[in-house]
């Protein structure tokens, strides 16, 4: 199985496909297989590379008390390096959009382009840190599953497949509980990156889940009118998952962003 050595830590991945690099960045509290079907539907236009960010899936556990977005963003470097490409499109969901932004902070040219999807730019406030402490000592006092369920509740949209319930039943419950703590206090301590939107000069595409209730749809407009280059989908029938709610739309968007062509449904 591949994994690339990074920054101490043996960084799992898995891939598809020939030509430039892809790189796919999961979100909280999830791994590679979020990004299955785009690894099957997009080989045929990128190396697709979905990995497992520190501590998460079949990456090495971890025992840094707090995943900084800045520290992934780093491992996201080394992992660009060891695949030997120059730079990669970079395709991220949520928590890995805080990643992503804080790459193309640190190291612009190793992003070709750049896709956030059912993310933001923004830091947390009081209230939704105090919300991830909330949520830290509920997984710890109750139990993974206990929370996978409230999670799943949160995540998917109005009428989620069972399919789609028993994948991220099966990444949230994947997820160790160190690694579960230690990137909510990762996102808790975040930086704002807002003032990075205007100065991203690559091409762009933002998404946004119709029926996403973490992140509304008027915050991924607000968002993506910062970005000078920014395409923006958003995906009818999906709530904050759209590569396992809907993978088809989705695929469909970023064969579009890969290729420079307009599609009639962005907006
Ligand atoms: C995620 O999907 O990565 C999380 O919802 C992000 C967050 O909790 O801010």
């Amino acid at each position: 199985m591949p994994y690339a050595r990074v920054n101490g830590n043996m960084l799992f991945y898995r891939e598809a496909g020939d030509g430039p690099l892809a790189l796919f960045v999961h979100g909280f509290p999830l791994d590679h297989s979020l990004w299955l079907d785009q690894l099957k539907g997009l080989a045929h236009v990128r190396r697709c590379v979905a990995v497992d960010l520190r501590g998460f899936g079949k990456s090495d556990p971890t025992v840094d008390p707090s995943l900084t977005m800045e520290m992934l963003a780093d491992d996201l470097a080394g992992v660009i390096d060891a695949l030997e490409a120059d730079h990669a499109d970079l395709v991220s969901l949520s928590m890995g959009g805080y990643v992503a932004l804080a790459l193309f902070e640190l190291r612009p040219t190793l992003v070709r382009s750049l896709t956030l999807i059912d993310t933001r730019a923004a830091a947390d406030t009081a209230e939704a840190g105090a919300a991830r402490d909330a949520l830290a000592d509920r997984l710890l006092d109750r139990g993974r599953s206990v929370v996978a369920t409230e999670l799943i509740a949160g995540l998917l949209g109005r009428s989620p497949t069972r399919r789609a319930q028993a994948r991220l039943r099966s990444m949230i419950e994947g997820t160790r509980y160190e690694t579960f703590v230690a990137a909510l206090r990762g996102m808790k301590e975040r930086q704002d990156r807002t003032s990075l939107l205007s100065r991203i000069d690559v091409p762009v595409l933002v998404v946004g889940g119709q029926d996403d209730a973490l992140i509304p749809v008027a915050d991924i407009r607000a968002m993506a009118e910062l970005v000078p280059r920014a395409r923006t989908a958003i995906i009818p029938d999906a709530g904050h998952l759209p590569p396992i709610e809907q993978p088809d739309q989705l695929n469909q968007a970023l064969i579009e962003l890969f290729e420079g062509r307009k599609v009639v449904w962005w907006r």
